[in-house]
């Protein structure tokens, strides 16, 4: 059987009326930059949110970079962020000349742990990156509370997590700190038909300066105030993106549907070999990835164990095989291996099996019999 890592052609089939319709549309207009299509997808995106603003940009990426510009982020800043996410959540700090400073993850969510903030501030600390790794939100009580205490600004980097709740607060991914940052990019939970990214905030003032940001910090056409840069979501995105949302909900609750279905099995046949994921306290995980880790393993086995998921045709991954601060562009910064040990030890022994909707309880079983041949063998 061949179970591929994501198969956007199924979530396609379901939509695909609406959006060859809205295409249509706007083929006829012939509007393809901003306009109403992006206004009208970003009104909808801060009322799915709970926020006052949402502001289109060209990736989740450029959301990120956006961010940092508007929290004021500059050459010798340092910008906290955790080590175990993709680069994207610290490449922009880098390039605005500020340093990332990479933070260790809980070993159970994988998301920044709050308790080891403090030892990580200095003078120069001006900003914290919470990434909320997979579909589920950090700790953002704690989180917000040692910002306020250090008067950092909080950006969120919520572009795996759209429509995930954070249960103490009941409030959505993104839109609890100063910033939240989307990516639309095709693979993510709603996901367009190319590049494309959204921040959210509920101050007037960051919304105001974006809206200008965004398109080369102009406000009036060709009259300039600020530096800024070409980062516009394209109307095209704007009106596929537009449908995809009315679903999302519901394709969030068949990817929770999946996750349990997952649970079960492993619970039934591995318990003591596979570490399902954890969902921390009422948080709503939105599933972006189900992610596993093998107890007791070594890089070695885990990697082999990747190499007979493949050969079974079984489309899994690993998010992310080698941790930021090892990267070879930071390495600059002179981290080493050892210098974030649950990060270091979840990018070595962890594996993400295919996860969508359109999931076949078939396809379910099968991934995870092959994973119990494998283990018990
Ligand atoms: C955690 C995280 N941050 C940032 C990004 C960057 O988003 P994009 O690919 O839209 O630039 C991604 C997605 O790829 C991501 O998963």
């Amino acid at each position: 059987m061949k179970v591929p890592a994501l198969d956007l052609k199924r979530q396609y089939k379901k939509v695909k009326k609406e959006i060859q319709h809205n295409i249509n549309t706007l083929c006829d207009k012939q509007q393809f930059v901003l306009g109403k299509a992006v206004a009208d997808f970003e009104r909808s995106i801060a009322a799915y949110c709970g926020t006052k603003y949402a502001v289109g940009c060209a990736s989740g990426t450029d959301a990120i970079l956006l961010s940092l510009i508007i929290a004021g982020i500059k050459r010798g800043d340092e910008v906290l962020v955790p080590s175990f996410t993709f680069i994207a959540s610290a490449e922009p700090i880098a390039r605005l000349g500020a340093t990332p400073v990479f933070c260790d993850i809980d070993s159970k969510t994988y998301n920044i742990d709050h308790a080891l903030l403090e030892k990580k501030v200095t003078k120069k600390t001006k900003a914290i990156i919470v990434v909320h790794l997979y579909g589920q939100t950090a700790d953002m009580k704690k989180i917000i509370a040692f910002a306020k205490k250090y008067k950092l600004n909080v950006i969120e980097d919520a572009c795996q997590a759209i429509g995930a709740v954070y249960g103490p607060l009941g409030k959505k991914a993104g839109s609890m700190g100063d910033l939240g940052c989307f990516s639309f990019f095709p693979s993510k939970n709603l996901g367009g038909f190319g590049d494309g990214g959204m921040i959210i905030t509920d101050k007037k003032s960051y919304a105001d300066t974006l809206y200008m940001l965004r398109q080369h910090g102009s406000q009036k056409k060709y009259y300039h105030t600020l530096l800024g840069m070409n980062s516009r979501l394209d109307a095209l995105q704007a009106t596929v993106l537009q449908v995809k949302l009315k679903y999302l909900d519901e394709w969030i609750k068949g990817r929770i549907e999946k996750a349990a279905y997952y649970d079960r099995l492993f619970k039934e046949k591995l318990e003591r070999l596979i570490v399902t994921p954890k969902v921390a306290g009422d948080n709503i995980h939105t599933y972006h990835q189900y992610v596993i880790k093998i107890n007791d393993t070594s890089k070695k086995r885990r990697d082999e164990l990747l190499q007979y998921l493949h050969k079974k045709g079984i489309g899994a991954n690993i998010y992310y095989p080698e941790p930021c601060h090892l990267q070879p562009c930071f390495s600059y910064l002179g981290y080493s291996k050892g210098s974030l040990s649950v990060t270091e030890q979840t990018a070595w022994t962890t594996i993400s099996l295919p996860i969508y909707p359109e999931l076949s309880r078939q396809e379910q079983i099968y991934i995870v019999s092959v994973i119990d041949y494998f283990l018990k063998k």
